[in-house]
């Protein structure tokens, strides 16, 4: 595939860190296929970022290649859209040091998801997890990426490689595009299911609280059966309703209802009816991709072949800016 000078160029990513969920499915893997008609894509998967949590090696592998199996399952075409895989790319580990070296450590320590994790993570508080936002803004800004889509938890970290671009272009001149998020306005945060007031995540420990993506019919029906709501009976988008409005918010992203719509749908029904539609929408919503992702997962070799092409493309485009930042830096070149 060949990349086009006049098209804006996308960059994303999900780290195959555990089963990925509907709240990685809705706030960005969704969103990543209509932009492959009009932009350069690339999309990968970042192991590297993933080992700042211990990972077992085994799994990681596994997930690695499964996670590249719902790219293409979610309407990914490797035709259109670069995919690969992070570690395979050298690239990423080098730039990712020199922008160290522009990051302060100030501006790591404000990074709410370092925060969050090094909670969670209290005996793993390493190195790798406070610098994480530099190899992110590496993997955006070796591409000369002009827009990232994401989930807003991310926004904080694209605003970040934002600032480091810009850190660096007025030191040594144009470099670097400076890029956007590009965050949806419905599924930009989905909630978990148990407690609404938190992002559902891959890691949660409570499998109640999300919906992975491979979750069967009966699996995904029964979790929003349980999910927490209010003690009102009424199906509204409002303040104070975090567990409805979360549910509304998974319903129109699946049915493209608006809240409007969905609310006079359910006027004088009550929240068990509610969950039950939700549910089925999800199942029916996720079934399609679910077909091609059991397919592709065991064309292992056919899932290798596009990571190996697909990783010297992005080796190539990567190596460009890579020696161009350290001839801005002052490297000196290698003789050939
Ligand atoms: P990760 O793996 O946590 O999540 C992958 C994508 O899913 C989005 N997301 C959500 N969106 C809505 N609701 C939720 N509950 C939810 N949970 C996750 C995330 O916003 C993200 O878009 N650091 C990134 C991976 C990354 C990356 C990149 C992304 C590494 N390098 C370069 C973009 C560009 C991460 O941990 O995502």
């Amino acid at each position: 595939m060949e990349f086009s000078k006049d098209k804006k160029t996308i960059f994303s990513g999900v780290q195959p860190s555990g089963n990925l969920t509907i709240g990685n499915y809705l706030g960005a893997i969704k969103n990543w296929q209509d932009l492959q008609e009009t932009h350069n894509c690339l999309y990968c998967v970042v192991d590297m970022h993933a080992i700042t949590v211990r990972q077992d090696p085994a799994e990681l592998r596994r997930r690695t290649l499964g996670t590249l199996a719902i790219y293409i399952a979610s309407g990914i075409d490797p035709e259109k859209s670069i995919m690969f895989v992070q570690s395979h790319v050298p690239a990423h580990a080098e730039l990712a040091w020199v922008l160290n070296c522009y990051t302060m450590f100030g501006e790591l320590s404000r990074m709410t998801q370092f925060k969050d994790k090094s909670a969670k993570n209290a005996q793993n508080i390493n190195a790798g997890l406070f610098t994480y936002p530099t190899l992110m803004a590496a993997d955006i800004l070796l591409y000369g990426t002009d827009l990232v889509p994401v989930g807003v938890d991310q926004k904080q970290h694209v605003e970040l490689a934002r600032d480091i671009a810009e850190r660096f272009n007025q030191i040594y001149g144009d470099t670097f595009v400076v890029p956007e998020p590009y965050i949806p306005q419905t599924g930009r945060k989905i909630f978990s299911l148990a407690d609404p007031g938190k992002k559902m995540s891959k890691s949660d420990e409570n499998i109640n609280s999300f919906i992975a993506l491979l979750d069967s019919r009966d699996t995904i029906i029964r979790k929003f059966k349980r999910a927490v709501t209010d003690s009102d009976t009424c199906v509204r988008y409002a303040e104070g309703k975090d567990g409805i409005n979360n549910l509304m918010t998974i319903y129109s992203c699946f049915t493209g209802k608006t809240m409007d719509e969905i609310e006079r749908e359910f006027d004088g029904k009550g929240y068990a009816e509610f969950k039950l539609a939700v549910g089925e929408a999800c199942a029916d919503g996720l079934e399609p991709l679910q077909k091609r992702y059991n397919c592709l997962v065991s064309d292992r070799s056919y899932l290798e072949g596009i990571l190996s092409n697909n990783a010297d493309h992005a080796a190539y485009l990567a190596r460009k800016m890579l020696s161009k930042v350290y001839r801005k830096v002052g490297f000196l070149a290698k003789n050939k």
